[in-house]
């Protein structure tokens, strides 16, 4: 069955509209807690937890990934840019993986993938340092062949295939698919799972992903882990975190497979 990865970064969202006072975005002080969402994330089924620390520290702050790192007992997934600052964290404090994104500071969220190929020999050395630290390196990467190769050529571990552009044209074709749009997004889908299985390396999903679009994606052949964020964050105002992991769990473990 694959694996639920819950991203807790709008958790931190919420808590920030309120108290961001304070150096580097202030202290993590306040409600909601992420640590508390975490624990009611697991009681909920998911099997990674992933926080974003982003350079702006706009929502999870530095306290966060220090306190969630001692209390989350799944795997814990930092998300990180390709600096030596949060390479340098992620090895001081062993997270179990690193996904490396891009980051803008204008963008909202993580918006399109990492352009690994433009610059490989970079990430070769980032992915070497993250390894001696017994990091698992992943990278968020469009679902682009040259990327993939290029991943596997930086000594990735693992991909998390960008699904942003299908749940996209999910959302325009009323999810058809036999609408050509949504069709081939899906077909790309389906060849990075096979271009990054057959190089070697875990082949992950996520982004934009929700309990309407998810279920063919985690039919995909061999897909490990879908990393969700804002749909169950949104759908836990409603019912509490914990049962909208477990529905979001039950989605992706009734494909069949
Ligand atoms: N995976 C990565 C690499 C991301 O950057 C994000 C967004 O923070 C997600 C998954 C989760 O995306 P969403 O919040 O749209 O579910």
């Amino acid at each position: 069955m694959p694996l639920l990865g819950v991203n807790i970064d709008h958790v931190a969202t919420v808590r920030q509209a309120r108290y961001r006072q304070g150096p580097g975005g202030g202290l993590g002080y306040g409600e909601p807690d992420v640590v508390h969402a975490a624990f009611e994330a697991q009681l909920g089924g998911a099997d990674c937890i992933t926080a974003h620390l982003r350079e702006d520290r706009r929502h999870v702050v530095d306290r966060d990934i220090e306190l969630l790192r001692q209390t989350v007992s799944v795997k814990f997934n930092l998300e990180m840019a390709g600096t030596d600052e949060m390479a340098t964290l992620a090895r001081r404090l062993r997270v179990h993986q690193a996904t490396l994104v891009p980051e803008g500071r204008a963008e909202v969220t993580t918006e399109g993938g990492l352009d690994v190929a433009a610059n490989p020999e970079r990430w070769k050395w980032l992915v070497a340092g993250l390894h001696e630290g017994h990091v698992t390196a992943s990278a968020f990467i469009d679902p682009d062949e040259r990327q993939i190769d290029a991943a596997k050529r930086a000594g990735f571990d693992a991909c998390e295939i960008h699904t942003g552009r299908y749940a996209n044209h999910f959302h325009k074709t009323g999810g058809d698919f036999h609408h050509p749009d949504l069709a081939k997004e899906f077909a790309a889908l389906r060849s990075a799972a096979k271009a990054v299985a057959d190089r070697g390396m875990r082949f992950n999903v996520g982004h934009a992903l929700n309990y309407v679009n998810v279920a063919p994606v985690a039919g995909l052949p061999g897909v490990g882990e879908l990393h969700i964020g804002h749909s169950i964050v949104a759908r836990a105002v409603f019912v509490g975190l914990r049962q909208a992991c477990a529905e979001m769990k039950a989605l992706i473990g009734a494909t069949g497979r």
